[in-house]
């Protein structure tokens, strides 16, 4: 990325201004267990921070942007009672005029939504036609496979559903159980191998609308198989289609 003509460190000549909060990570240490004071708190300390600087003068931080890893939602607290899930980030004054760009976006249009990271970093063009070359020409043994766990908790589910079927279907179809406890999915060497075995990857929705999987089926050249409209139909416009991938 750094090697982008069009980057600046001379923010007074640049159209656009990245903000180097990594929101996620820092939700990520506060959401179980934390009131909400601590959950805000460092938001609260770059905005303030932020809005005393000269660039967000400029356009008052409509040309400030941020990314950051983990789903829009988690930073959208409604209200400021205890139990509700997350962060305010994107509620605060300052921050609704910033763009992020996170995994799935909200219905708020200054949200945009960007793939999960996955395990694939290639460092030139050349290695993704490889890989691309490698993923047409496996020999993919299953129909379907799924690599997830079970959610008895959400009622709605259809997670146990499709274990059930799998298990059922012999050798049509590949589990990899990601139980609560099972390692099978911690290394994505075992969940690649799992994808570029088979035709569909089926892709019921996780905590949010979308999951990690989803990328990895892609990239594995697997056909993702959406449960949910959400799964990828106006999330992932921006990221999928409007970019041209
Ligand atoms: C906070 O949320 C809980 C659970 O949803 C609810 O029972 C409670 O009444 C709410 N408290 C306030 C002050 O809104
Ligand atoms: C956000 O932008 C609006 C209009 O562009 C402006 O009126 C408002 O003061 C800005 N908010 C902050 C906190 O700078």
């Amino acid at each position: 990325m750094k090697k982008y003509e069009c980057l600046t460190n001379d923010s007074s000549i640049a159209s656009a201004v990245f903000v180097p909060f990594y929101a996620g990570l820092d939700m990520s240490m506060y959401l179980w267990g934390y009131n909400i004071s601590v959950r805000d708190s460092a938001s609260l300390g770059l905005v303030k921070w932020l809005a005393e600087k000269p660039e967000w003068k400029r356009m008052l931080g409509r040309d400030h942007f941020l990314v950051a890893g983990r789903i829009a939602w988690d930073f959208r607290r409604q209200t400021d009672n205890e139990s509700d899930w997350g962060s305010k980030l994107r509620f605060l004054p300052e921050s609704k005029n910033m763009s992020m760009l996170s995994i799935e976006s909200s219905s708020w249009n200054n949200d945009f939504a960007i793939p999960y990271p996955t395990c694939f970093h290639p460092s030139k063009e050349s290695e993704i036609f490889e890989w691309q070359d490698r993923m047409r020409r496996q020999k993919r043994q299953y129909l379907f496979s799924f690599a997830g766990a079970p959610r008895p908790e959400y009622q709605n589910s259809i997670r146990g559903k499709i274990i059930d079927e799998c298990l059922a279907s012999k050798n049509l179809c590949k589990l990899l159980d990601c139980n609560y406890g099972a390692t099978n999915c911690d290394n994505p060497v075992n969940v690649m191998r799992v994808f570029q075995s088979s035709t569909f990857c089926l892709q019921p929705p996780g905590d949010s609308y979308t999951r990690r999987s989803i990328f990895d089926s892609i990239l594995a050249g697997c056909i993702p198989v959406f449960f949910h409209p959400d799964g990828d139909d106006y999330k992932y416009t921006f990221s999928l289609y409007g970019n041209g991938i």
